[in-house]
């Protein structure tokens, strides 16, 4: 059989005719009325890797990681609205997806019934993202779902212990046999693509043979996050590009990078040292939804793979005024008919306005407390996330007012602690976390001076690192330990689902 989708334009492009051969194919190939069946189609009747990257998706370079409770339909208009050109729905479990009796329980996961998840002009590119272990239970999932997206993802990286218990994530690492099977059974199966999101090992021998592995089993795409399994929590460490790199290297569909990245020139470097088809931010993005603004209009000029950027280090439409951003996702949350979780709301809000709510104790406290009385009308329920922001934007205004007319280079400080750039408290930008150090015995006190190299090295190190969870972390603070302050770098995954 012909690809059916060879002719298809970029989706970029030709927006509209895109879409309705999109929901054409998808009418053919993936309607709900066919779902249920498990009847194998052959590998050509869907388009497969480049064909699929390319043709169907539009090559996209700038990614949205799937995130639990933060990649909801809300922020995917967002993101696409500053630059984001494919983003992942955060994992679904296959397991609760097939078994739970409550429909609200699969609609808070992905709302079939709105019509908006996964809508053709407004929610696409997406790849919806599941984990579990089971290929039946998978595929009955990824089945009921497929119409409404252009791919399914097989998470194979969450290394909490929610996954472990589960035998999800990257606890399937262990058991290369029953991934190829969940993976074949998807692509075998399903009218769409499957692709597939993972952590590395080791050593890049053994990453590598995984990696092919997957595309083996019919993974069309592959997202390499650069950690390993073990690294998370305080041991997050830095993503090891080399590894990435070397995965692209030794398979022949596309791969996204994930890992290190915090603000625009890390994207091109990222590209470059990987040479990675397409970069994928989680924790970045998160705290400044503009990380990838002008990137799209910036490669459709330039030949270059990589982003040509501004002659400011930090341009404003890349650090827009936080509370402006606040209030734009909270009318894209009270403009649709799919709900999204109040937690979602206040996880948001505590990331986007994190670089000042250290200082605005008041708006914190606040945002904090605010809860939803039984009774009260979602709407009702938003509001008074939408006083904090608009509090906070009056506040934010003033201060800005102060230093009018100099550009965020001129007003660039440098933290102590890290020897990193701290953007104006009222932009949006990345955030670091300080994490307390473990206790230090007595007997080490008299050693850190000898350490000072190591401290030299990892402080080095730490410029390539970032962090977050404000919202489960605000209380944390720098620790002083002997003469300098040690300040121990997380990444994102500490402390809560993250693959
Ligand atoms: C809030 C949050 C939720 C996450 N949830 C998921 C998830 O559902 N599935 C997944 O594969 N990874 C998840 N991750 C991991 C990210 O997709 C990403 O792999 C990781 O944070 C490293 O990327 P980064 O350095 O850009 O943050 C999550 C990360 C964060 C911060």
């Amino acid at each position: 059989m012909t690809n059916r989708l060879s002719f298809l334009p970029n989706p970029t492009n030709h927006f509209p005719v895109y879409r309705l051969l999109q929901s054409l194919f998808n009418a053919t190939m993936g309607s709900p009325s066919s779902s249920s069946s498990t009847t194998p189609i052959t590998e050509t009747a869907k388009p497969t890797g480049y064909d699929f990257y390319r043709r169907v998706l539009g090559s996209p370079k700038y990614i949205v990681a799937p995130m639990v409770d933060q990649s909801e339909l809300a922020w995917r208009r967002l993101s696409r609205k500053y630059g984001a050109q494919l983003i992942y729905t955060p994992m679904i479990n296959a397991k609760v997806w097939v078994e739970s009796p409550s429909k609200t329980v699969r609609d808070n996961l992905f709302d079939l019934d709105s019509g908006e998840e996964g809508d053709l002009t407004t929610d696409r590119p997406l790849f919806a993202q599941f984990c579990g272990h089971n290929p039946e239970k998978m595929l009955k999932a990824a089945q009921a779902i497929q119409h409404r997206v252009d791919a399914i993802d097989v998470n194979l990286g969450c290394p909490q212990d929610i996954a472990r218990r589960g035998k999800f994530g990257a606890f399937l690492q262990d058991d290369w046999e029953l991934i190829y099977k969940l993976i074949n059974t998807l692509h075998v199966n399903l009218s769409i693509p499957v692709t597939a999101k993972f952590r590395v090992f080791p050593t890049v021998e053994k990453t590598v043979e995984y990696a092919k592995m997957l595309e083996r089993a019919g993974a069309q795409i592959l997202t390499c996050h650069g950690r390993m399994r073990e690294q998370r929590g305080q041991n997050t460490g830095l993503a090891d590009w080399e590894k990435i790199r070397a995965v692209k290297q030794a398979v022949s569909i596309p791969v996204f990078a994930n890992g290190n990245v915090l603000y625009q020139s890390d994207i091109g470097a990222c590209l470059k040292k990987t040479g990675c088809d397409g970069l994928m931010s989680a924790e970045g993005q998160l705290y400044n939804v503009a990380l990838f603004s002008g990137l799209a209009e910036d490669s459709a000029s330039s030949s270059s793979s990589e982003p040509s950027g501004s002659t400011l280090q930090f341009p404003p439409s890349q650090h827009p005024l936080h509370a402006d951003l606040a209030l734009e996702y909270l009318s894209i949350v009270k403009s649709l008919k799919t709900r999204t979780s109040l937690s979602a709301v206040k996880g948001h809000l505590f990331k986007i306005m994190r670089p000042a709510l250290t200082r605005e104790k008041d708006l914190r406290e606040r945002l904090g407390r605010v809860i939803s009385k039984k009774g009260t009308s979602y709407l009702d329920s938003l509001k008074p996330y939408e006083d904090i922001c608009l509090e906070m934007k009056e506040r934010m205004e003033r201060d800005a007012k102060e230093v009018e007319g100099k550009s965020l280079d001129e007003l660039v400080t440098i933290d102590e602690a890290t020897g990193m750039k701290v953007l104006p408290h009222w932009v949006a930008q990345p955030y670091w976390r300080y994490v307390k150090p473990a206790p230090v015995p007595a007997k080490r006190i008299s050693e850190l001076e000898s350490e000072e190299e190591e401290k030299a090295k990892a402080q080095e190190g730490m410029k390539r690192m970032k962090v977050g969870n404000a919202d489960l972390d605000l209380e944390t603070q720098p620790t002083k330990i002997g003469p300098e302050p040690i300040v121990i770098p997380t990444f994102g995954d500490a402390g809560i689902m993250v693959a």
